[in-house]
């Protein structure tokens, strides 16, 4: 059975806890689904990798998506959603999330987010690919701090939730497509150990790590995804990653977010010459759909010889921008850029997974008593490409319905179940440098299977994933070690679902098939052997 777990153990020798739930991840997905299901009496743990922040969520700028203008409707958001997921959305998904989400935003309010507001009403902003403005945003570009803040504060002091940071998850336990729990490494203590839950909730986020260039946090290594295909879980729409068009490339700069906001409040695109070009790849110009902004980007790029291109508002009233981007304001002036008075350099970067753990609409996967959500998930509510601004809705939307489905199912009167795992078949040492693979995947990942994609590319990637697959018959002894298998597994199914679907769609593009194909127009599931 090599290739299902990371470490040798047994679970009779290991100190073990139980709940109800178990929530793996912090972000938006994991702690409003860990705070539902704590309303309902219910024992709940949540473990996260880092400490509670380190989360996507915590960096998200533009805002929430919902349909609360007075133009607007769900029916619209629906329309967008659909279009911008370019023909693979699940429909039914997309219309719980435009209606559900209303409530869902009337949650966050109550917990205490603050919104920004204009006149009384929420102050709305617009990105790309959506007809209507119906952003909501905090602080300007903060929604993300704000609402991880409301959500941290909801799920400790409020509902006084056990979160355990510093908690990695190695493996799940599985028999029989039944998941009892999770083997987990305390990183504190060094220590293993076991929890048995009868439900498991994957909420690690997604994998941009896989990327030389991201948006996402170092945690973002594709964990949950990898953990759930080892286990036997179905991994679908896997070739299709969202590159964020517009990231700041200073040489002595951290890949940090330029918001889309900033383009849907009347900042331009121009290559190096100065010529704004957008015009001439899209009618809907800057607010094109993310994948079409990317890539006239990198074409651009490559014209005119270039690691960047420019984002210019030095056009638009200063004092607004300051006031509307506090954070990209105050983030350019730290690496020497005004940007009232001076073009920013930006440049595509990865920036969220549309696909991951497959699951219906109640957050299920095929394991019995294992569910996911938030950007770990993909139940098609993204299709090919994520509307900007759906991932935070998604989180809310789809965490609550895991605990809604669930929490009736379960039969409390019976005791927690604890079968015997005993794994014993893998070699002690790998004979590697873990940060040198690690650099190298990432730049094989950026390379080949980035917004541009030929077959070429992505053969070269798949050797590199060869190379090292003998790495399965050790075990991984730090989580430095166990977020390599996880990035060597995640990458390597990015790579041949992208080699495999031989057509241009969404976030994947192929040079050598450039068109949309009907033909194609279905999705690519994988199931571990
Ligand atoms: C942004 O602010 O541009 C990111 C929003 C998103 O990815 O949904």
């Amino acid at each position: 059975m090599l290739g299902r777990y990371l470490i040798n153990f047994k679970t009779g020798d290991l100190p073990h806890d139980e709940v109800d739930y178990l929530v793996i991840g912090s972000g938006i997905a994991g702690l409003f689904t860990a705070c539902a299901a704590q309303e309902t009496g219910s024992k709940v743990l949540v473990i996260t990798k880092k400490m509670v922040e380190d989360t996507s969520t915590e960096r998200a700028q533009g805002g929430i998506a919902a349909a609360i203008g007075a133009a607007d409707s769900p029916y619209l958001h629906e329309e967008d959603t659909l279009k911008a997921g370019a023909g693979l959305c699940d429909e039914e998904a997309v219309r719980v999330l435009v209606n559900e989400g209303l409530s869902r935003i009337r949650d966050l309010v109550s917990m205490g987010t603050r919104f920004d507001r204009q006149d009384g009403e929420f102050a709305l902003t617009r990105e790309g690919a959506h007809s209507q403005r119906r952003i909501l945003h905090c602080s300007g570009d903060a929604t993300g701090a704000e609402v991880q803040r409301v959500l941290s504060f909801q799920a400790r002091a409020v509902n006084k939730l056990p979160i355990l940071e510093n908690h990695y998850v190695i493996d799940l336990l599985v028999q029989e497509g039944e998941c009892f729990g999770a083997l987990v490494y305390d990183d504190e203590d060094a220590a293993l150990k076991v929890i048995w839950a009868r439900v498991v909730v994957m909420a690690t986020g997604g994998a941009g790590c896989l990327y030389h260039h991201t948006t996402n946090p170092e945690v973002a290594t594709g964990d949950g995804m990898a953990v759930a295909y080892r286990a036997g879980a179905e991994l679908m729409d896997m070739e299709f990653v969202q590159f964020h068009p517009t990231v700041l490339a200073l040489p002595n700069a951290p890949s940090f977010l330029i918001s889309e906001a900033v383009r849907g409040e009347g900042g331009v695109l121009r290559n190096i010459e100065g010529e704004r070009f957008m015009p001439r790849y899209s009618d809907q110009a800057e607010l094109a759909p993310r994948d079409i902004v990317s890539r006239s980007i990198l074409m651009e790029m490559k014209r005119t010889r270039s690691p960047y291109v420019y984002l210019d508002v030095t056009h638009l009233d200063g004092e607004k921008v300051r006031r509307r981007f506090p954070t990209i304001t105050r983030t350019c002036a730290a690496y020497g850029i005004d940007i009232t008075s001076e073009w920013i350099p930006v440049t595509p970067a990865a920036h969220y997974m549309m696909g991951g753990i497959k699951t219906d609409l109640h957050g299920r996967t095929c394991i019995a008593n294992l569910f996911a959500v938030g950007e770990t998930a993909c139940l098609g509510v993204h299709g090919a490409n994520r509307l900007a601004s759906n991932s935070l809705l998604d989180g809310l939307v789809f965490g609550r319905r895991v605990v809604d489905f669930a929490h009736p199912r379960i039969d409390f009167s019976k005791p927690i179940r604890k079968p015997s795992f005993d794994f014993q078949d893998l070699k002690p040492e790998p004979p590697v440098d873990t940060e040198e693979i690690r650099d190298e995947l990432r730049k094989v990942m950026q390379q080949y299977a980035g917004p541009l994609r030929a077959a070429d590319g992505l053969e070269q990637a798949l050797a590199f994933f060869d190379r090292w697959r003998f790495l399965r018959e050790y075990e991984a002894n730090t989580p430095q070690e166990m977020e390599l298998r996880n990035m060597l597994e995640v990458g390597e199914l990015v790579v041949q679902a992208a080699l495999a679907r031989t057509e241009s769609r969404g976030g994947h593009y192929r040079s050598d098939y450039p068109d949309r194909k009907e033909r194609w127009q279905k999705h690519i599931i994988f199931r571990r052997q």
